[in-house]
């Protein structure tokens, strides 16, 4: 495979066909914030954090840095006021539902997010869907889902999975960038396989 030279913000890059233009901002120590980005895991593109303007072909576009591909002569940018007011609702809108969590919040003090612009509601999932896949890319598990849909989507362990294959896991934990998961896992516990041993 060969390589392609484009630029990112102002840097020149070369790197492999068929990387990504996050893998090449990184590749040269450019960062680009990700909430629902992982190395093991299929790219997403969920949460478009990692949105920047790409000019190919005579149009400058807006793309998911995380699931576009490289090509020969992009040219790409990944701080403007654009992409700042983009990164801003954007976590905004997270932030109604995880207004404590961590990585949003500084998130949000880089990019001047208000949590209290949108009306609370309180799931504390973002619906990143980093445990998920986790779950069923790398661990082959399938022990947790998706359940509902649109403001009513939450994540949920599968009892009878979960208490055989989670006790020695929990390798999802650490990458909810929220409180949700732990909080699913501890009432799915409670609920459903009350004397396991952890
Ligand atoms: S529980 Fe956490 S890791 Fe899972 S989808 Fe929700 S925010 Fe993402
Ligand atoms: S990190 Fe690219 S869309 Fe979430």
């Amino acid at each position: 495979m060969s390589d392609v030279l484009l630029q990112i913000d102002g840097k020149e890059v070369n790197i492999r066909e068929g990387a990504t233009i996050l893998e090449a901002a990184q590749s040269v120590g450019i960062s680009i914030p990700t909430l629902c980005h992982h190395e093991k895991l299929e790219a997403y593109g969920g949460c478009r954090v990692c949105s920047v303007e790409a000019d190919a072909r005579g149009r400058t576009t807006v793309v998911a840095a995380c699931l576009f591909p490289v090509e020969a002569n992009l040219v790409v940018r990944t701080r403007t006021e654009k992409l700042n007011r983009i990164r801003k609702s954007l976590l905004e809108m997270m932030l109604a539902h995880a207004p404590d969590a961590e990585q949003l919040q500084e998130l949000a003090q880089e990019y001047g997010a208000d949590k209290a612009r949108f009306e609370k509601e309180a799931s504390f999932c973002i619906h990143c869907g980093l445990c998920v896949r986790y779950c069923a890319e790398v661990k082959k598990a399938n022990a947790l889902g998706f359940i509902d849909r649109g403001a009513k989507k939450e994540i949920s362990f599968i009892p009878e999975i979960a208490s055989k294959e989670c006790w020695n896991c929990k390798e999802c934990f650490p990458l909810c960038p929220t409180s949700a998961l732990q909080a699913a896992f501890v009432l799915t516990k409670a609920l459903s396989f009350p004397d396991s041993e952890e």
